[in-house]
């Protein structure tokens, strides 16, 4: 069941559109659910698509189709990593390197603690700031090196 918040913040969407074009709220009422659940469920999906009174598979066409939303559990920390072009001039195979190594695991897994996730990203529009990642699609730290991502890790509890 949908919270109230999320409720909320999808109604306030929804005013962005007329009121016979429901549909064109979904890709934001999918990332209020997945920003409040961590990852987007079938059962999460149905409810958004029940909610906006569309049928199932539109709601599921959007959710499958853009690589921002997450169709399994990322843990607590999702970390993307951009590896697109200026980053990668940048080092950005260095941070992945080291990312991966330091959490043993790879691109879309999880650690066994479900703390960490690690996802390749691309181009998040800083690149002045390359090499970059973000953590949960907010806070985002610049010119990285492996150092600070060891600071960066730290911080995270
Ligand atoms: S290429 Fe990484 S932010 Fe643009």
């Amino acid at each position: 069941m949908l919270s109230k918040e999320a409720i909320q913040k999808i109604e306030y969407e929804l005013t962005k559109y007329p009121a016979d074009q429901r549909r064109a709220a979904v890709m934001s009422a999918l990332r209020i659910v997945q920003t409040e659940r961590g990852w987007l469920s079938k059962e999460s999906i149905t409810e958004v698509a029940t909610y906006l009174r569309i049928p199932e598979i539109a709601a599921m066409e959007v959710a499958t189709f853009y690589n921002m939303y997450e169709l399994s559990p990322v843990g607590k920390y999702k970390i993307t990593v951009c590896t697109n072009i200026s980053c990668m001039l940048r080092e950005a195979d260095v941070i992945v390197d080291h990312l991966q190594e330091k959490l043993g695991i790879g691109f879309n897994e999880v650690t066994a603690d479900g703390k960490f996730c690690l996802k390749e990203g691309e181009c998040m529009g800083c690149c002045g700031g390359a090499p970059l990642l973000h953590v949960n699609n907010t806070q985002m730290h610049e010119f990285l090196t492996p150092e600070k991502v060891d600071e960066i890790l730290k911080e995270l509890p």
